[in-house]
C-alpha cells in the first residue's frame, strides 16, 4: 500500500523498517501519511468525510449506538498480535482501555479557550489523522490506536472519526468499570490538518509546503525558572504572546512536560543523592498554566481529569536506546520521525528493543519513555491513583529508557510496581491541588462524579462547539448508556 518512496528522503527510513503496514490490517485508514497529506493540503483528500453536516446529523438518528458500543467492547478486550494489548505485563487482563482513553484525550486536549465565544482545537475535525498533529511527539503510537479502531470504523462507515475516537475513549472508561454519564455524537471530520497549524507545527525546518508552516509555535522568549538548571528544557509560556495556543512547554506537548523542571544544585531542596531533582512544585505551576489558563479547566477539574486518566493504562519506556542508532539524528529529531514511516509501523519511539515479532511492541513498546502503570489494575477502574499518591512516599527514579519518574520509597509496598510522573506528584506538592487530592482519596463517589463531568466537557468542546452543550444543541444525538444495563 504505502510502498512508494516519497520525495522527502524517506528511502532511508523505509529501509530501516522491518514491520510493514500490511501486517496491520486497516492501519492506513486511521492515519493519512504526511507525504499524502501534503497533497491533501492542496486539495481535499479522498479519505476525508464529504457528507454535509445536515446529512451526517440526519444519518446519525439511525445509528445503532448499542451495537457500536458492543463492537468497541469486543475490540478492547481482544489483543491483536500486530499491536498487543497491555495488561498482562502488569498482572491484569489484556485491554486497550488506556490506549483508547489516551487517544480521546489527546484528540480533545488540543482544545484552547480564547474567550467566551471563541476556541481553537478539540477533537472535532479528527485532525489527529493528519499532519501536523500526527507528528506531535505526544501523539506517538496513537496511530496504532486509530489503526485498531479502523476495524470498527469500517463496519460503521458513516460514523465520523472524531465521533468514533471520543466515543471509544468514553466507552473504554465505562467498560472498565469507570464513570460515564452521557455522550453526544455529531462531530464533523476535516479534510486536512490546516486548522491545527495555529496550534503548533513541530519540526518546522522540515516543513512540507513551506507556506503552511507558519505558526506561532516557536518560543519567542524561552523561559526557565530561577531555581531551574540552565541546561534543562525551557518553557515558553511566561512571556509568550497573548492567546498563544500551545501548551506551556512546547508545541509537541499538548499539555505539560511530564518530567517537570530540574532544579539546579544551589536550589532549595536539591538532593545530590537523588537520581534526578525534578521539582513537583514547579511542575504544578506548569500544569496550572496549561490546564487553567489555556484549556479553561478549574483546578478541581484538572485534578479529576489527571487522576482519572492515569487510573487506566500505563506509560511505555521499557527499552534503553542509548548507543543504538535510534538515539541519534535523524531518528531522535522531532517532526516526521515521530510518525510511522511509509511502508512501516516503525518510528524511533517504537524502539528496537526485542527481536522479531516482539520488537518495539507489547512489553518492548517505547512511546513516552516513562515506564509502568499508575495503578495495580490498569485494565479496571480503581482508586489507586489518589490513594497511593497520599499514602506512599514517592522518590526520584529512572525508567529503563532513562526518563525521570517517581517510585515508592517502600520497595515492598503493595504499590511498589506502580509509578508516577512529576506532573502527577505535583498534585500533592501544590497547596491548591493537594486538598482536592485528599478529598478524592476520601470520597471515591465524589471523584467519580467530578471525573465524569469533566470528561464529558473534555470530549465535547471544540473550535466548532466551544461550550459543552453546543454539540447536543446542534445534532441532538446523545446516549446516557441506558442500554449497558441490558448487555450481558
Ligand atoms: C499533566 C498532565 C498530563 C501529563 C503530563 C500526562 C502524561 C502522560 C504520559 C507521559 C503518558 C504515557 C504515554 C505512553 O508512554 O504511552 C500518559 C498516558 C496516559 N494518559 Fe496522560 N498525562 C496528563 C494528563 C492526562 C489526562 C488529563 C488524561 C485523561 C483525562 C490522561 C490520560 C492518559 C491515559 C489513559 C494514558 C495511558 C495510555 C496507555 O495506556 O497506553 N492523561 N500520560
Ligand atoms: C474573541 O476572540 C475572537 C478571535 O480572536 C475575536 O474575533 C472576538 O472579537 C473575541 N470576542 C470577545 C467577546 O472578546
Ligand atoms: C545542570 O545540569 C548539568 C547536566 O546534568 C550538570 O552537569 C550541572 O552540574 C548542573 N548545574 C547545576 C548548577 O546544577
Ligand atoms: C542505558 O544503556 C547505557 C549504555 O549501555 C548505559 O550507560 C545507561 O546507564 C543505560 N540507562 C539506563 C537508564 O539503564
Ligand atoms: C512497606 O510496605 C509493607 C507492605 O505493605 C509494610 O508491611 C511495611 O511496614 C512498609 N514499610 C514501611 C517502612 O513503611
Amino acid at each position: 500500500m504505502l510502498r512508494s518512496v516519497g520525495f522527502l528522503g524517506w528511502a532511508v527510513l523505509a529501509a530501516a523498517s522491518e514491520m510493514r503496514s500490511d501486517d496491520f490490517p486497516n492501519y492506513d485508514q486511521g492515519t493519512i501519511p504526511a507525504w499524502k497529506d501534503l497533497a491533501s493540503l492542496r486539495g481535499a483528500h479522498p479519505a476525508a468525510q464529504v457528507m454535509s453536516k445536515a446529512e451526517y446529523h440526519r444519518q446519525l438518528k439511525s445509528l445503532d449506538i448499542p451495537r457500536l458500543y458492543r463492537e468497541i467492547a469486543a475490540l478492547m478486550t481482544s489483543s491483536r498480535p500486530y499491536w498487543p494489548a497491555d495488561g498482562p505485563q502488569d498482572g491484569d487482563v489484556p485491554s486497550y482501555a488506556g490506549l483508547f482513553a489516551r487517544l480521546a484525550w489527546h484528540c480533545s486536549g488540543s482544545f484552547r479557550l480564547i474567550n467566551d465565544t471563541h476556541a481553537a482545537g478539540g477533537c472535532e475535525g479528527a485532525r489527529q489523522r493528519h499532519w501536523p498533529e500526527n507528528e506531535w511527539r505526544d501523539n506517538t503510537n496513537l496511530d496504532k490506536a486509530r489503526g485498531l479502531l479502523a476495524e470498527v470504523k469500517l463496519q460503521f462507515g458513516d460514523v465520523s472519526w472524531s465521533d468514533l475516537m471520543t466515543f471509544a475513549g468514553t466507552a473504554a472508561i465505562k467498560l472498565s468499570g469507570g464513570p460515564a454519564k452521557k455522550f453526544c455524537f455529531g462531530r464533523m471530520d476535516d479534510v486536512n490538518g490546516d486548522r491545527s497549524i495555529p496550534l503548533g507545527v513541530e519540526g518546522v525546518t522540515q516543513c512540507r509546503g513551506s507556506k503552511f508552516c507558519k505558526s506561532d509555535a516557536e518560543c519567542p522568549n524561552s523561559f526557565r525558572w530561577p531555581e531551574q538548571n540552565d541546561t534543562d528544557h525551557a518553557r515558553c509560556n511566561i512571556e509568550q504572546p497573548k492567546h498563544r495556543l500551545q501548551a506551556s512547554h512546547s508545541v509537541g506537548l499538548i499539555y505539560v512536560y511530564p518530567e517537570g523542571p530540574e532544579l539546579k544544585s544551589t536550589a532549595d531542596g536539591y538532593n545530590s543523592n537523588f537520581v534526578h531533582n525534578r521539582s513537583p512544585k514547579l511542575s504544578a505551576l506548569e500544569v496550572r498554566d496549561t490546564f487553567r489558563d489555556r484549556m479553561g479547566w478549574t483546578d478541581r477539574e484538572t485534578v479529576a481529569l489527571i487522576g482519572g486518566g492515569h487510573t487506566l493504562g500505563r506509560t511505555h519506556g521499557n527499552c534503553n536506546l542509548t548507543g543504538t542508532k535510534w538515539a541519534q539524528a535523524p531518528y531522535n529529531n522531532v517532526g516526521p520521525y515521530f510518525e510511522a514511516t511509509p511502508g512501516s509501523l516503525r518510528g524511533p519511539t517504537d524502539g528496537t528493543c526485542g527481536t522479531g515479532a516482539e520488537a518495539g511492541r507489547g512489553k518492548n513498546t517505547v512511546s513516552s519513555g516513562f515506564e509502568g502503570p499508575w495503578t495495580r489494575s490498569p485494565s479496571r477502574w480503581n482508586y489507586d491513583f489518589f490513594d497511593a499518591l497520599l499514602s506512599e512516599e514517592w522518590v526520584p527514579a529512572k525508567s529503563p529508557y532513562g526518563a525521570d519518574q517517581w517510585h515508592t520509597r517502600n520497595e515492598t509496598s503493595k504499590f511498589a510496581r506502580t509509578m508516577r510522573l512529576t506532573a502527577d506528584v505535583s498534585l500533592v506538592a501544590d497547596k491548591i491541588y493537594r486538598p482536592i487530592v485528599e478529598e478524592y482519596a476520601a470520597d471515591h463517589a465524589q471523584f467519580d462524579a467530578d471525573f465524569a463531568d469533566a470528561w464529558f466537557k473534555l470530549v465535547h468542546r471544540s473550535e466548532d462547539h466551544p461550550h459543552k452543550d453546543d454539540l447536543e444543541k446542534d445534532a441532538g444525538v446523545c446516549t446516557s448508556f441506558e442500554f449497558t444495563t441490558l448487555l450481558p
